[in-house]
């Protein structure tokens, strides 16, 4: 018999607390005990929301875009802040330009991408930092690689990237400061217009002189591709590629980091490279949780849990990838594990079309990052722990590696 939420089950807020560590785990392994899908604290208590925590039940509720519609969801935390979006479209027209706009992301183009390519940038970034022995590996390479990575393939400049994860997170989270997202947003669209008005004067082999040429094809379905919409995809390939991917890398250093022998099994051979990043998108995903909301035009049972229209919900990515039933001895970090299918990339109807990319740019970068500084060490892994209950990753990571 289906339950109405009638108050959280534990005190923690899944919203603001940064939960660094194992305290995340905890925390949530203290939820599932109540069963998969559980009424839970977030935003300070202003909004009652349940949390998907069960691995099952977050499958299901991926596919399910009658009960759990992913554009009402995107409309509400998203197209405020970033524009509208294919994410924010309803089905139809999400259809229509998914495809258009995502043609450099398939995999059979990134496969193609030269791993040279992407390691170059990634070997220019130690170039600046490696003589000096030490670093903060934050700001030195993993909040800038996945950009660098990126603007190459829009064809957007690099001068400012040591500000771009910053931006990126401002326009991201605009319902926590609106005043700082519109701030980043003035900033990021005067960086990012004249390289689109270049491009319709004289188009280049990149992402934007593809999305104006794909108009020209037709692939819209006769809409007009507006300056704003283009913008709008910047937006939303800043924040949901590249902000993904420097999280991840920055999980992806600390995991091994931390455990040496993990570490030294990548440097000793480089395809074990490969499982670490697989292992790492399972044990500490950068989209630890994905909001989303209830159908808003009818009750949904779910699990045991009745939910009125447009009941706040937490899908569980981080909590799904530790479910017992599924991962044995699952806050164990291990690169012999051979997992079932991962829920980190959100599978079903909006699967991450950078998903691709995203693999490739953590196993080339972490490659350069063996080769170049195999004695590499942070100097307090505790106290510079992945942070972060929705979008979860290091803040520093200070280190040594002579
Ligand atoms: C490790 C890195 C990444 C992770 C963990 C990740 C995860 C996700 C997740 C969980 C979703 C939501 C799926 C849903 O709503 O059902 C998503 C959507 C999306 N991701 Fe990623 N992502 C990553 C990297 C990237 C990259 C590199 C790009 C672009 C190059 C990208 C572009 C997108 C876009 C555009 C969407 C919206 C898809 C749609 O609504 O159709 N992501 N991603």
């Amino acid at each position: 018999m289906p339950t109405e939420v009638s108050g959280a089950l534990d005190g923690n807020d899944f919203y603001y607390d940064p939960m660094p560590g194992p305290a995340f785990a905890e925390a949530l392994h203290a939820l599932r005990r109540h069963g998969p899908v559980v009424p839970a604290r977030a935003l300070g208590g202003a909004l009652p929301i349940f949390y998907i925590v069960g691995y099952q039940a977050l499958a299901e509720a991926f596919q399910d875009g009658e009960r759990f519609p992913p554009h009402h969801a995107y409309q509400i935390i998203s197209q405020p802040f970033i524009g509208e979006t294919f994410m924010s479209m309803p089905p139809e027209r999400h259809r229509a330009w998914r495809p258009a706009m995502t043609p450099a992301f398939r995999r059979p183009v990134v496969e193609a991408l030269p791993d040279a390519e992407l390691a170059a940038v990634a070997h220019a970034l130690l170039d600046d930092c490696e003589a000096a022995g030490e670093a903060d590996l934050v700001p030195a390479f993993t909040h800038r690689f996945a950009f660098a990575v990126i603007c190459r393939l829009l064809g957007l400049p690099r001068e400012r990237e040591a500000e771009f994860y910053d931006w990126s997170m401002d326009l991201m989270f605009g319902g926590r400061d609106l005043e700082k997202s519109r701030a980043a947003d003035a900033v990021f669209t005067d960086y990012v217009r004249p390289v689109l008005d270049a491009r319709r004067r004289e188009p280049r082999d990149d992402v934007i002189s593809g999305w104006l040429d794909a108009h020209v094809r037709g692939e819209f379905e006769q809409e007009p591709i507006t300056d704003e919409a283009i913008l709008a995809h910047l937006r939303l390939f800043f924040t949901a590629g590249a902000t993904t991917t420097s999280d991840a890398l920055g999980n992806l250093v600390h995991a091994l980091l931390s455990h040496p022998d993990a570490w030294q099994a990548c440097v000793s051979e480089p395809a074990r490279c490969a499982d670490a990043v697989e292992e790492l998108l399972r044990w500490n995903p950068p989209v630890a949780a994905q909001p989303r909301f209830s159908r808003p035009d009818a009750e949904v049972d779910f699990h045991g849990q009745r939910m009125r229209p447009s009941s706040a919900v937490l899908f569980g990515i981080a909590a799904a990838n530790r479910d017992p039933d599924v991962f044995p001895d699952p806050d164990r970090f291990d690169l012999e594990r051979r997992p079932v299918e991962l829920l980190t990339f959100g599978p079903g109807l909006r699967t991450c079309p950078g998903m691709h990319l995203a693999r490739k740019n953590l196993r080339v970068a972490l490659g350069v990052l063996c080769e170049r500084l195999p004695a590499l060490r942070l100097l307090d892994p505790d106290a510079c722990a992945p942070r972060g209950v929705l979008l979860r990753g290091p803040r520093t990571l200070p280190a040594r590696w002579t």
